[in-house]
């Protein structure tokens, strides 16, 4: 159906007084006898584009809200420098009717009734929004990776072994429920794979078998994580660019990772400034200048130990107690990076015990050299380290965590055949779109949000 973007219409002032076709869903409409008014989009812009049709000859009597129509008409001038469609009865054509228990009918719907309706929402101006950032920012990590010399790596969705060993895996499995198998080994044996097989929590250790021999290399696809945990920014499938670096140590990879950010937020805010512009007046305010902010300085830098002292010198009262050990909750680090640091901040050099068995250790036996980024608003949004190159230090990590390293066989050789210093990390795409659209709740920046108890 040959026809032209709303986007370009009102984009492109070369269009008025030409004949166009435009096509799209009725988001609004007036009517009297004698003209309706019909604000329609087709969804490749924020605005609609407005239809005036003058009553005459023709089938079309009356515009419904939802209904999707194909329009010739004349490109005017409209008022506020806006531009809009004269037609007349003949100029319409009803692609799909819409009655009157379509549930768009109003604007103005709370993002709880929105989450019911996910095959809908698309239509509302939030979410013709998000998805606009989400596929900008998608195509800025692309550009970034690309024009620095990483290769893009497509790493396997279903694995045996699990990258970040807390036991988080969905099973993938083609047996049935059955009591015929005698025990669990002989369950496993006589499943698709022959062997336990899952969907992949991370794409980092198959990363770095390509980054120890590409360079470097990133990752941008999709995690699985059976996380119990059904808060506002955890999925349990969500979309994550993990680059891999060789010859790079924690502080290259806090460099990457700024450099990164910088970089595809500043994209952001060329790219997409109407979108920006709305979400700083209906979601967060202010989120323009906490961007162009983010931009233009440097984030900040605190050791784990460091950050611990900051926190329980803080006279806040945490639900979670603080100590030396403790992993940091959200309300942990979002005070860190909101009241501290009131910008972004990379915490490094965890404890061991609480970090995964990959990472580099470092020399004090304690710690090892992670690094997390915090953000104000979301907390971490980034997960990466320096990994262990040592073959021996990482077999005993391993071992301490009782592995089983026949399934980590390959990962060991990487160890054994010209091992060297490489680090990278884990970037949450969605969280990064929560903290560029001030959206408060993951559910709402993933088309169809998979969580806890909770599929479509
Ligand atoms: O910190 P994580 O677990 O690190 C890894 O997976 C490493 N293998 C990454 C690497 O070094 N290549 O996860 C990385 C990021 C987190 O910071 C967070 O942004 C996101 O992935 N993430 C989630 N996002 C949504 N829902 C979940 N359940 C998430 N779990 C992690």
């Amino acid at each position: 159906m040959k026809h032209i973007d709303v986007k370009e219409i009102i984009c492109n002032k070369d269009y008025i007084g030409q004949e166009v076709t435009v096509c799209g869903w009725v988001r609004t409409s007036r009517n009297s006898k004698s003209v309706a008014f019909v604000e329609m989009n087709d969804g490749t812009s924020l605005k609609n584009i407005q239809i005036v049709i003058e009553k005459g000859d023709g089938d079309f009597k009356e515009p419904r809200v939802g209904m999707s129509l194909k329009v010739i008409g004349k490109v005017v001038e409209g008022r506020n420098n806006t531009v809009e469609i004269n037609t007349s009865p003949d100029g319409i054509t009803v692609l799909g009717d819409c009655p009157t228990d379509y549930p768009l009918q109003k604007k103005g719907h709370s993002l709880e009734f929105l989450r019911s309706i996910p095959h809908l929402r698309s239509r509302t101006n939030t979410f013709n929004a998000v998805w606009h950032v989400r596929s900008v920012l998608a195509a800025a990590l692309h550009r970034y990776f690309q024009n620095n010399n990483y290769v893009y790596i497509n790493t396997p969705l279903i694995t045996g072994s699990d990258c970040e060993g807390a036991g988080e895996m969905f099973q993938v499995t083609t047996n049935g429920y059955t009591t015929e198998f005698k025990s669990e080994e002989d369950y496993y044996a006589n499943d698709f794979f022959g062997r336990k097989a899952g969907l992949s929590v991370s794409g980092q250790l198959e990363g770095e078998m390509a980054a120890t021999a590409m360079g470097k290399i990133y990752t941008f696809g999709p995690s699985f994580r059976a996380e119990n945990s059904n808060t506002p920014k955890h999925l349990a499938e969500f979309w994550h660019i993990e680059p891999e670096v060789a010859f790079a140590e924690l502080d290259d990879v806090i460099e990457i990772a700024e450099d990164m950010l910088k970089y595809v937020i500043g994209q952001l805010l060329e790219l997409c400034p109407t979108e920006i512009e709305f979400f700083d007046a209906h979601f967060e305010k202010g989120l323009k200048a906490r961007l162009e902010e983010l931009i233009s300085h440097d984030f900040g830098r605190v050791t784990y130990t460091e950050a611990i002292k900051l926190l329980q010198e803080s006279g806040e009262n945490f639900v979670y107690p603080v100590e030396w050990g403790c992993d940091l909750q959200t309300e942990h680090e979002r005070y860190i990076s909101e009241k501290v640091f009131k910008k972004a901040v990379f915490v490094t050099d965890y404890p061991k015990e609480i970090k995964s068995f990959y990472m580099k250790q470092n020399p004090d036996g304690k710690t090892v050299a992670a690094v997390d980024l915090l953000v104000p608003g979301v907390g971490e949004i980034i997960g990466g380290s320096e990994r262990e190159y040592d073959y021996d230090k990482l077999v005993a990590a391993m071992e301490e965590r009782k592995m089983n390293l026949e399934l980590y066989s390959d990962y060991l050789d990487l160890r054994k055949f010209g091992s060297v210093p490489h680090g990278g990390f884990g970037l949450g795409f969605e969280r990064l779109i929560m903290y560029t659209t001030g959206m408060s709740n993951i559910r709402d920046v993933i088309l169809y949000p998979r969580t806890v108890g909770s599929i479509r």
